[in-house]
């Protein structure tokens, strides 16, 4: 057996790199594995009596997080090759007390989705995680699971972490409508709902990703979904199902796929292909985009992939323009928006992105991230409450260090912008690149990108 530990995020000194600006990008990528799904898998690994086997799985930081507490809840987790896990749950009801501290390290979603999972059964445990994770808020998890039975007992400033829960074995039906668009929350919930003993009924004004709910049929529970209003959707659970183990196929990550199509499209001359990328509909809004605004994209073999669309995409460099985003697709490209500022600065015009504010709450405060990244490289951009508008004027003359205030994605967008500045852009930390797109450098290496450490 191979084990996998994540690294520890915290005392180890920063690691700055810089790209700059290459020939044309050519060739073929594999993104990795999805990491909302790859959490989730291992997580109704956990919850599931019997073996599951995933194949696909995102092996960065964040998810070796993930399945270390699942361990700690009760799991036997092995690796078995790359990507290729094998889980063997406690099963809904029979979870273990861990005895530490349950640390994810930068994972927003992993801590969120297990407080859920926590909050639904007889147990005590400590969450932590980073500098960043510390200043994530938790309160939208935590008051739904209280109003389910769970207690808190101990909480940073803020309902923030290091916080420690106290599930109960009797999580009550609620019926709950989500105040944020937020599939953490909405995962949460459910997570915390397979152990009721009645019916969970979960409101979302606005449609987020919904691969928990996916998961959830492909496991074999009682799960109704249904429209509700313009945008939104109402998921109906039944409590205490019998869920039964089946493989998980981990389709590629369209967030981490992000990063080598904004590059194709911005480095002149590029034509690359991107492999087997996820096409759920909620979460496919950059494509969306960035096709309206004259991205030059070809889908083809589209086809089904552990119950995903998936399809290959031709990307050629193209000469965007500028459009306005509107709020309504937020969710469904919500860690999108800063590359997709990085794709504006090279577009004719302005681009307007709309209604960012749940950006202010990601791995950064995004919105003032990539504010302050923009101006670094010389981009004119503006701050109008929720909305950031971009300025393209050609290629940005890049040349600064940019912050990256330990989150991956702005990190990896700045480094896009620096294969096609007229300088090149260095970060200060590439470290937390590994929580997510841990073969990042080297995979766009591959198809001609050129990175150099500080
Ligand atoms: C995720 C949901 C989103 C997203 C995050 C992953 C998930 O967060 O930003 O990277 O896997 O459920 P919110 O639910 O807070 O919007």
């Amino acid at each position: 057996m191979v084990t996998m530990t994540p690294q520890s995020n915290s005392p180890v000194a920063s690691r700055g790199l810089s790209a700059r600006p290459c020939g044309p990008l050519r060739g073929r990528i594999s993104p990795p594995g999805d990491k909302s799904i790859s959490h989730r898998a291992l997580i109704f690994g956990l919850l599931t009596k019997g073996k599951t086997r995933i194949s696909g799985l995102l092996e960065g930081d964040d998810v070796l997080h993930t399945a270390a507490a699942c361990r700690a809840l009760g799991a036997s987790i092995e690796r078995q090759g790359e990507g290729q896990w094998l889980v063997e749950g406690a099963g809904i009801g029979s979870l273990l007390e861990p005895t530490a501290v349950l640390d994810f390290g930068n994972a927003g979603t992993g801590s969120r989705l297990m407080m859920g999972v926590v909050g639904g059964h007889a147990v005590r445990a400590t969450f932590d995680g980073d500098a960043s994770l510390r200043k994530r808020p938790m309160r939208r998890i935590l008051d739904p699971l209280v109003r389910m039975g769970a207690e808190v007992l101990a909480q940073a400033e803020g309902g923030r972490c290091p916080l420690t829960l106290r599930g109960t074995s009797e999580p009550a039906p609620i019926e709950y409508r989500t105040p944020v668009a937020s599939a953490q929350v909405k995962s949460a919930v459910l997570l915390a709902a397979l152990n009721s003993p009645g019916r969970t009924t979960i409101i979302e004004a606005e449609a987020t990703r919904d691969h928990t709910e996916k998961l959830l049929k492909h496991f074999g529970a009682d799960v109704q979904v249904e429209p509700f209003g313009a945008h939104g959707r109402k998921i109906v659970l039944v409590g205490r199902p019998e869920l039964i183990a089946r493989p998980i196929a981990v389709p590629a990550d369209p967030s981490s796929a992000a990063f080598p199509l904004v590059a194709a499209l911005i480095v002149p001359g590029s034509d690359i292909t991107i492999e087997g990328m996820m096409m759920n509909p909620l979460r496919t809004g950059l494509l969306a985009t960035l096709i309206e605004m004259g991205a030059d994209v070809t889908i083809s073999n589209r086809r089904l992939s552990g119950g995903e669309e998936v399809a290959d995409l031709r990307v050629r460099a193209s000469d965007l323009q500028g459009i306005d985003v509107p709020a309504a697709r937020a969710p469904a490209m919500i860690d999108e928006y800063p590359v997709l500022a990085v794709a504006a600065a090279f577009a004719a015009g302005e681009t307007r992105m709309q209604g960012l504010h749940e950006l202010r709450v990601k791995e950064s405060d995004r919105l003032a991230a990539v504010a302050a990244g923009l101006g670094k490289t010389g981009v004119e951009h503006r701050v109008e409450t929720d909305d950031l508008i971009v300025v393209g004027r050609g290629r940005p003359p890049g040349g600064e260090l940019v912050e990256t205030h330990l989150d991956h994605r702005i990190a990896m967008s700045f480094l896009v912008m620096g294969l096609a500045s007229r300088r090149p852009i260095a970060i200060d930390d590439e470290r937390m690149i590994a929580t997510s797109f841990p073969t990042f450098k080297s995979a766009l290496a591959v198809l001609g990108a050129e990175f150099a450490t500080l």
